[in-house]
């Protein structure tokens, strides 16, 4: 197989490690100046400076190279995004600018916006239909430089819609660079079939427990999620669905504390949930829990901004009780509508206070820990996946200083290049 080599890039940055990286160590990033990178397989094979690139494999390409001018470019590791809600149709440009008029998220969905009106159109829309709109989607995420993702259903809410969304989503990812893993969320929401009494809720609580999220598991989704918040699903309802996901192989990962205390991130550390995801309103005995059980916060400052919450999750408290930070964008047609990771970066570095070096780590390899990757991704070191995202600028922080312009220049998966010069390359 031939090699990928990129030769004569300004920098290359990136977090180390098969493990998420917390307290401290968030914050540390390998930095090489004029360096060298060499993909053989699909992986990492070399990293060095561009010198010690020549002494070691000499100046002249072999004849099956494929050679990258990393020149005036910086090399970071393919970025991760570990909470989308992708496969949806429709969209809810009005309640934008509903909230702009001053209206809240929680008002414009106790009026039959929201979540509901999503899974209204969601279930109207064919697989064909939904398929296309989420390859869409990933082409945009490729493009932002994401190269591994994870990406939820929760806009069916039935048996056959949950399981149409999923099958959505694996046609769309058969054969694109973008990497998926599934997750089933079939408690995003009480359907409004299922409204106006307890009975009914619980109906579909045990509806969810006892035959979609078997089914989900059996189509091959990885981690079961819940929308853990007052209004929705309380402490208990959202106990029971984790569990009930765990006995069919399901890890949990949870929608938690994002709207108000709760107390979803401890609940996190006591089902043992690989995340906890939003969280502006964790309380501190719960980011300790989670420190403790080694829980990942995934944290999803666009919505913070696209939701006008005027706050943001206590990232700088959790980096210090030594829980690993993550990033996500959300992406999702009500609360923050990007597929973009450096978008995401901004916002975590001037809303949040992570710093530059903070924020790579969210978006890669504390990323890639939150949706079980680690060990094979989110860091550019020899063995790991040859994902690769070049940047346009001399150094890591023109990623995040070059704000509200895509400053990804190029992408390689697993050794091939997806994307040159900010184009897709279709093979
Ligand atoms: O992550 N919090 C719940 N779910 C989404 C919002 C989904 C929607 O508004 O359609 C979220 O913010
Ligand atoms: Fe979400």
């Amino acid at each position: 197989m031939s090699r990928l080599v990129v030769r004569h890039l300004s920098q290359l940055a990136t977090p180390q490690g098969k493990a998420a990286r917390t307290g401290a160590a968030q914050g540390r990033i390998s930095r090489v100046e004029d360096a060298a990178l060499v993909c053989e397989d699909g992986r990492i094979s070399w990293i060095g400076t561009d010198a010690d690139f020549v002494a070691a494999h000499g100046e002249a390409p072999r004849a099956d190279d494929v050679v990258l001018d990393g020149r005036g470019k910086t090399a970071l590791p393919g970025f991760v995004d570990p909470h989308t809600h992708i496969p949806w149709a429709g969209y809810r440009e009005s309640e934008f600018n509903e909230r702009l008029k001053g209206k809240t998220y929680a008002e414009i969905a106790a009026a039959g916006g929201g979540i509901v009106s999503t899974v209204a159109a969601t279930r109207a829309a064919s697989v064909e239909e939904l398929a296309a709109v989420t390859g869409e989607r990933l082409d945009r995420m490729l493009l932002h430089g994401t190269t591994f993702c994870e990406a939820k259903t929760g806009y069916g809410l039935d048996l056959a819609s949950e399981r149409k969304q999923l099958a959505a989503l694996k046609a769309a990812a058969a054969g694109h660079p973008v990497g998926v893993v599934a997750t089933a969320l079939p408690g995003h929401e009480v359907p409004l079939e299922r409204r106006g009494s307890e009975a009914q809720k619980a109906r579909y609580v045990a509806e969810c427990c006892d035959e979609i999220l078997p089914a989900l598991a059996a189509d091959g989704a990885r981690f079961v999620d819940v929308f853990c918040e007052h209004g929705v699903f309380d402490l208990a309802e959202s106990r029971r669905i984790l569990e009930a996901g765990k006995a069919v192989g399901l890890a949990p990962r949870l929608h938690a504390d994002e709207l108000t205390p709760l107390g979803g991130a401890r609940l996190a550390a006591e089902v043992g949930a690989l995340s906890a995801d939003h969280l502006l309103f964790a309380q501190p005995d719960g980011i300790h829990a989670m420190a403790k059980a080694g829980v990942v916060a995934t944290l999803l400052p666009g919505t913070s901004v696209f939701l006008r919450m005027n706050r943001y999750a206590p990232a700088r408290e959790m980096v210090s009780a030594g829980v690993a930070v993550a990033l996500g964008t959300d992406c999702n047609p009500g609360s923050s509508y990007t597929e973009s990771l450096p978008a995401v970066a901004f916002f975590a570095t001037i809303g949040m206070g992570l710093t530059v070096e903070e924020a790579l780590t969210a978006m890669t390899l504390n990323a890639a820990a939150s949706v079980g990757e680690a060990a094979r991704r989110g860091s550019l070191e020899p063995g790991k996946a040859a994902d690769v995202v070049l940047v346009d600028g001399r150094n890591l922080e023109h990623l995040v200083y070059h704000y509200g312009v895509n400053t990804v220049t190029d992408v390689v998966v697993a050794g091939s290049p997806v994307v040159r010069d900010g184009r897709r390359v279709r093979a």
